[in-house]
C-alpha cells in the first residue's frame, strides 16, 4: 500500500457529501476531503454556516454545493441526493455524520431528548442511506471507490451511567456497519463507521442535563481533547486507501482518554 495517501488531488474526481457539515467534526472532514481534491457536498440545517464553510473551501480553490437539509426528513435528504445528482452525477463518498448527544438518568424521563437522538442519530443516518446507496453502488459497480462512512461513538461499546439512549443509538450505527459489510462490500462498496472519543466540537453544547453537562464541560478541560481535524484525517484516509481496503470500525481517542 502507498504510504503518500493523503496529498492534495487524492481525492480528485471523487463526490463527497457529508452531513452535519455546519460545525464539529462534519465541517472539519468537508474542508479536508475538499482540501484533497473532493468535491463536497454540505448538509446541515444551519445555512450560514454552511455558506461560511463554502467560502473558505471555494477560497482554497475547492468545490463546494450548499444544501441546506435536516437530515430528520426523509424528503429533504431525498431531495439533497437529486441536487447532487444534477450537478455532479451520484455521490461515491458518504458521510453520514450528523447527530446529537443529549445524555440525563433514564428516570428523568426526558422523552423529547430520546426521540430526538432517535430521529437523528438513526433515523437521519437510514434516511442518508436510503437516498445515497444507489449512487453508491453505481460508483462501485462502474469500478470507482464508494465509501458510506458514519460517525459511531466510543459510547457504542462502553457502559456510561446515562448514556443510555445516546449509546444505544451509537450501538445501532457500529452494529450497521458490520451488517451492511455483508450486503455491501460484495458490490465493491466500503463501509466504515469512527468511533470517536471525546472530540472538541459543540455537540456538550446542546445537552439538557445540568450534570452531565459539566461532566463533559470536566473532561474537555481535563484531557488534551482531540480536535475535529483529527477526526477529518481518519475519514479522508479511510477513502483514499485503495479500492480493495476496508477500514471498517475505527476508535480514535484522545491519548490522555481512561473510559
Ligand atoms: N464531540 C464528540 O466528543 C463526539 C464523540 C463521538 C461521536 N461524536 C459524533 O460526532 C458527530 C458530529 O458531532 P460533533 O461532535 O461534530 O458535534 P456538533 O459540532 O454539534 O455537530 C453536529 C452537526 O450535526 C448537525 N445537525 C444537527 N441536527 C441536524 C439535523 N436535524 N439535520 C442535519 N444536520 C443536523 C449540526 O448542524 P445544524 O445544527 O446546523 O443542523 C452540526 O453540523 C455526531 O454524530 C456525534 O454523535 C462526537
Amino acid at each position: 500500500m502507498s504510504t503518500d495517501l493523503l496529498l492534495p488531488g487524492s481525492l480528485e474526481g471523487r463526490t463527497a457529501v457529508v452531513t452535519g457539515a455546519s460545525s464539529g467534526i462534519g465541517e472539519a472532514t468537508a474542508e479536508r476531503l475538499a482540501a484533497l481534491g473532493a468535491r463536497v457536498a454540505v448538509l446541515a440545517r444551519r445555512k450560514d454556516r454552511l455558506d461560511a464553510l463554502a467560502e473558505r473551501i471555494r477560497a482554497a480553490g475547492g468545490d463546494v454545493l450548499v444544501l441546506p437539509t435536516d437530515v430528520t426528513s426523509r424528503e429533504q435528504v431525498a431531495a439533497a441526493a437529486e441536487a447532487v445528482e444534477r450537478a455532479w452525477g451520484g455521490a461515491d463518498l458518504v458521510f453520514a455524520n450528523a447527530g446529537v448527544q443529549l445524555i440525563s438518568e433514564i428516570d428523568a424521563l426526558q422523552v423529547a431528548d430520546w426521540d430526538a437522538q432517535i430521529d437523528l442519530n438513526i433515523k437521519g443516518v437510514m434516511h442518508t442511506i436510503e437516498a445515497f446507496v444507489r449512487p453508491l453502488e453505481a460508483a462501485a459497480a462502474a469500478g470507482r471507490p464508494a465509501d458510506l462512512v458514519t460517525t459511531s461513538s466510543i459510547a457504542a461499546t462502553r457502559v456510561l451511567e446515562k448514556f443510555s439512549v445516546y449509546s444505544g443509538t451509537k450501538a445501532y450505527i457500529s452494529h450497521l456497519t458490520r451488517l451492511l459489510r455483508t450486503e455491501l462490500g460484495r458490490k465493491g462498496v466500503r463501509v466504515a463507521t469512527v468511533e470517536p472519543g471525546m472530540v472538541d466540537t459543540e455537540l456538550p453544547d446542546h445537552v439538557t442535563d445540568p450534570d452531565a453537562s459539566r461532566l463533559m464541560a470536566d473532561l474537555l478541560r481535563e484531557i488534551d481533547c482531540l480536535q475535529p481535524a483529527d477526526v477529518a484525517e481518519t475519514v479522508a484516509f479511510v477513502a483514499a486507501v485503495p479500492r480493495h481496503v476496508n477500514l471498517t470500525e475505527i476508535t480514535i481517542l484522545p491519548t490522555g482518554q481512561a473510559v
